[in-house]
């Protein structure tokens, strides 16, 4: 009977949607976790999911496996939109044998990576999972690293994003680590390359997982996460904003939003954002929020190296990307931490199209033994070499410092700035006028009447943007209440921009 037949397909979907099971729904429930389709659900716009491979089932007959294969294998794979842009994703399930990755399971994953980078759509991947599955042995780490290369292959192309939502161990954590952001869930999700019980035999360190690589390890310690977020829901929330800001791939320009702020809005507050005394710190966020649409800004590694901001704005409804000098943390200075994490935000930026606005106070790099001996040199290298390879529109403002080295790093004109502003109160010169002093009047130090007047004559002569802008470094000396004005209508003016680097395989960005 026809009816029959269309009946047999409801009820094995309505099999494959019940996963490993009421009893483990219900755990999954009662750990504060999801399952992967409520995921899904609230990822993706209402009813626009397709999904694929829902009846895949593994091959493996070790183990009494063959009377052990759910349909879809431990993920739901397929494609949907986040307010009406196509993206593709993966939500591993817990409760189909721990999420774990077959062979059968990494395919399905490849699949949609495979028709992501084909149709030039993000990969969004939602992880919860055990691991590799033990049963099957090499079968499922070969399956780990046919995954691995598609992250490599599609890195620059589409954008990835993780979200690990549940266990992320060994091997598994390299997918993550490969893509574009990865967001965590508070206290339920974890990611380690070596579990506490193999700490604990091998460095004899008594850790607990959450210690060890939980959201707030990975958000603060280590960087390998770019947000930690309440919950399921919450994070899933703040996904939906993220991939709002993104092109869809390398092709296309990143999405024009409506907007409802007034480009030429003035905020005369910004006058006397600087504080008097140039050792005052004030908050580079409200510069931030007070330049963008609508207020909004999306931070990027919020809780980590905070002396550096980055994250995504908008203005005239087109995507930004803002590095930001902070002031109010270690003076703003450049530093291993914060030269890696903007250099990796640059690059991201650079590779998907969206231009570049730079916000500059920076009195230098961090002195110190364990700066140097940490490599600041390599790893400050890092966000020069990002800044000069750039290609999109670069526009920047120098509220107060640019000293030294940083003023070169931060987004110069020598390092191809499109627009370069400065505020009034920019100070741009070698380094700042107490320091030089010293050095150049060595012999004086004993006179503080002397030095005091060596040190106003330095002032007077460098405390100011007028010597850059003499010379052309500084395009224009702006109003700090037009910045909003002045910014929108550099980049406005940068749209077509074409600029490209000479041919090569790839660069050598010292790592
Ligand atoms: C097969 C697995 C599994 C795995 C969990 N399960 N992990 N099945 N392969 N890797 C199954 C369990 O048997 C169980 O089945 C169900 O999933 C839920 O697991 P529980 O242990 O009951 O859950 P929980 O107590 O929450 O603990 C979760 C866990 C634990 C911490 C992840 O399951 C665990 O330690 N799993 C093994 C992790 C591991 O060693 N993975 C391989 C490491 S190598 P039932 O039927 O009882 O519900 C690796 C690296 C990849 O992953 C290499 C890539 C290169």
């Amino acid at each position: 009977m026809m009816t029959d037949i269309l009946q047999e397909l409801e009820d094995r979907r309505q099999d494959a949607r019940m996963g490993g099971g009421q009893k483990r729904i219900d755990a999954q429930h009662a750990k504060g976790k999801l399952t992967a389709r409520e995921r899904i659900e609230l990822l993706l716009d209402e009813d626009s999911f397709e999904e694929y491979d829902t009846f895949v089932t593994h091959r493996c007959t070790d183990f009494g496996m063959e009377d052990n294969a759910p349909a879809g294998d431990g993920v739901v794979t397929g494609w949907g939109t986040v307010n009406g842009r196509m993206v593709y994703v993966y939500s591993q399930d817990f409760t189909v044998l721990g999420g774990s990755v077959s062979a059968t399971h990494a395919q399905k994953i490849c699949k949609i990576m495979d028709m992501a980078v084909q149709n030039g759509a993000p990969v969004i991947g939602l992880n919860d999972s055990g691991g590799a599955r033990i049963q099957e042995g090499v079968d499922a780490l070969a399956g780990y690293a046919e995954i691995f290369q598609r992250n490599i292959m599609a890195s620059g192309v589409v954008p990835q994003i993780s979200v690990i939502m549940g266990p992320c161990a060994g091997g598994a954590v390299y997918s993550p680590a490969m893509t574009d952001f990865i967001f965590m869930v508070k206290d339920s999700s974890y990611m380690f390359v070596t579990g506490p019980d193999v700490v604990k035999t091998v460095t004899n360190e008594q850790v607990t997982a959450e210690e060890l690589g939980g959201a707030s390890t990975h958000t603060r310690k280590s960087s390998v996460a770019d947000g930690a977020f309440e919950n399921d829901v919450e994070a899933l929330a703040e996904v939906r904003r993220l991939v709002d800001f993104l092109p869809l791939n390398n092709r296309e320009k990143p999405p024009v939003r409506p907007f409802f702020d007034d480009v030429n809005r003035l905020e005369n507050s910004l006058d006397t954002l600087v504080p008097e005394n140039a050792n005052t710190p004030y908050d580079m966020k409200e510069l931030i929020h007070k330049t963008a649409d609508e207020g909004d800004f999306y931070e990027i590694q919020e809780d980590f190296a905070k002396n550096i901001i980055t994250g995504f704005i908008r203005l005239e409804g087109q995507t930004v990307g803002v590095v930001a000098n902070q002031p109010m943390v270690l003076a703003g200075c450049l530093d291993i931490d914060s030269s890696r994490k903007a250099a990796r935000f640059v690059r991201f930026c650079d590779a998907f199209e969206v231009p570049i606005l730079t916000f500059v106070d920076v009195p230098g790099f961090l002195p110190g033994t364990s700066q140097e001996y940490g490599g600041v040199i390599k790893h400050g290298a890092k966000l020069l070499f990002a800044y000069g390879e750039a290609t999109v529109p670069k526009v920047t403002v120098i509220t107060r410092k640019a000293y030294g080295g940083a003023y070169d790093v931060m987004a110069s004109k020598h390092l191809r700035g499109d627009m370069n502003y400065a505020w009034p109160t920019a100070e741009i010169a070698v380094m700042g006028a107490k320091g030089a002093t010293e050095i150049l009047y060595r012999s004086e130090l004993g006179d503080p009447d002397k030095i005091a007047k060596r040190t106003k004559d330095y002032e007077d002569r460098f405390a100011n943007p007028f010597v850059a802008a003499e010379r052309g470094f500084i395009d224009e000396v702006i109003m700090p209440h037009s910045t909003r004005k002045r910014v929108s209508r550099a980049f406005a003016a940068l749209r077509s921009k074409k600029l490209t680097n000479p041919w090569k395989k790839h660069d050598n960005i010292p790592l």
